[in-house]
């Protein structure tokens, strides 16, 4: 009788060993190099945002489906960790690599590591530049992600002398350079018509006239209203600009943060302020956080990127890599090095009155996750 629950415990403990290798594996860590052979390796900068959770979420329903054994690792913030899960997974054997970079140009030693072992490499949401490494990238459109929280703005703006508040993303995420490309296409107009007036950037000021900004100059004001991405910072920025900022300079205020977790943290500052009569700020994302903070008036929209499709695209890809045929593509983005073939997708505007249709009635969330919803 005892041999045979030994028996029974070895035999389940094989299954349980065998089950794991077939679903992705999601842990923080790098794992033992000797450890089971990994297929497709995929790596996302940090489990500190719910943008990226949401991706891993969206990475591990899409695989259950697969025959291919997949494994997820997460770079916490760190290019010196992303190399590192890299590299373990090169270890492990992958033939196809999906990441989004920490850093755009510090990730480029990583997938050249790669490279150097044959594996494919395809960038998802966020550019590697400076490199030949990349061969394929999956991404929102992100120029018209920019457009649309500009359009919001504009659209909510009456009359001229608008107070304008800008901030941007991180310098080190070429997107961050997209999305304030395309809310400079829109804003600038009205900027140079006098329906906003910038109150918190001397360089986007200085560079007002311009209906087009290079790289460069854009990367002046980047550099300025930076948020890091981070919560705290925009924070502290957003309090640091009210503190210095004149009570003319606020009233009825327009805020362009580029995306929910910022949004929030910025909304915060500005509903704190006595002076500050209304704002309206942007967002991305569509974070159940900010959803609610859509529904209760306290952020006015977010750009919805629908995760699924950016999984789904992802994973065709790899599939056909691993199938030996080419993936499909319907453009390329020049890194700064070479043309990497891309496929693109749409993003939707959600405001207070079509959350229940855009994220709710899509299947996208549960309206259970939500207070008030209308
Ligand atoms: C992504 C955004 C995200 C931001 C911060 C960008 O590259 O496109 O969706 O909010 O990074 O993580």
């Amino acid at each position: 009788m005892k041999k045979l629950l030994v028996l029974l415990l070895v035999v389940s403990m094989l299954i349980a060993v065998t089950a794991c290798s077939k679903t992705p594996a999601t842990t923080g860590e790098a794992p033992a190099a000797d450890s089971n052979k990994v297929d497709i390796g995929i790596v996302l900068p940090t489990k500190d945002e719910p943008r990226w959770v949401q991706d891993e979420t969206r990475f591990t329903e899409a695989l259950k489906s697969t025959d291919y054994s997949v494994e997820i690792l997460f770079s916490q913030g760190s290019s010196a960790k992303e190399k590192e899960n890299v590299e373990a997974l090169i270890a492990k054997g992958i033939k196809v690599l999906i990441i989004t970079p920490q850093d755009g140009g510090a990730a480029a030693s990583a997938v050249e590591a790669a490279k150097k072992e044959g594996i494919k490499v395809i960038a998802y949401d966020r550019l590697i530049t400076g490199t030949d490494a990349v061969d394929y990238y999956v991404t929102f459109d992100s120029v018209a992600v920019g457009e649309a929280q500009a359009r919001y703005l504009v659209e909510q703006a009456t009359g001229t002398g608008n107070p304008l508040y800008l901030y941007a993303g991180a310098a080190s995420d070429n997107n961050a350079f997209l999305f304030f490309e395309g809310a400079w296409n829109v804003l600038q107009p009205k900027i140079a018509d006098g329906t906003f007036v910038i109150k918190n950037s001397s360089e986007a000021v200085a560079l007002q006239g311009n209906a087009k900004l290079t790289r460069d100059e854009m990367g002046k004001i980047v550099g300025q209203v930076t948020t890091n991405w981070d919560f705290n910072e925009a924070k502290n920025k957003a309090e640091a600009h009210l503190t210095s900022a004149k009570a003319a300079d606020k009233g009825n205020v327009f805020i362009l943060a580029p995306n929910d977790g910022t949004a929030r943290a910025i909304a915060d500052a500005f509903a704190a302020d006595t002076a500050v009569t209304s704002y309206k700020v942007t967002g991305q994302d569509a974070e159940k956080a900010s959803v609610q903070y859509i529904i209760d008036n306290k952020q006015s929209m977010t750009v919805f990127k629908d995760v699924r499709t950016l999984v789904k695209d992802s994973i065709e890809m790899a599939v056909a890599i691993l199938g030996g045929k080419e993936p499909q593509t319907t453009g390329s983005y020049n890194n700064g090095k070479v043309d990497v073939k891309a496929k693109q997708t749409e993003v939707v505007v959600v405001k207070n009155d079509n959350v229940k249709a855009a994220l709710v009635d899509s299947g996208y969330y549960p309206a259970s996750d939500f207070t008030n919803l209308k």
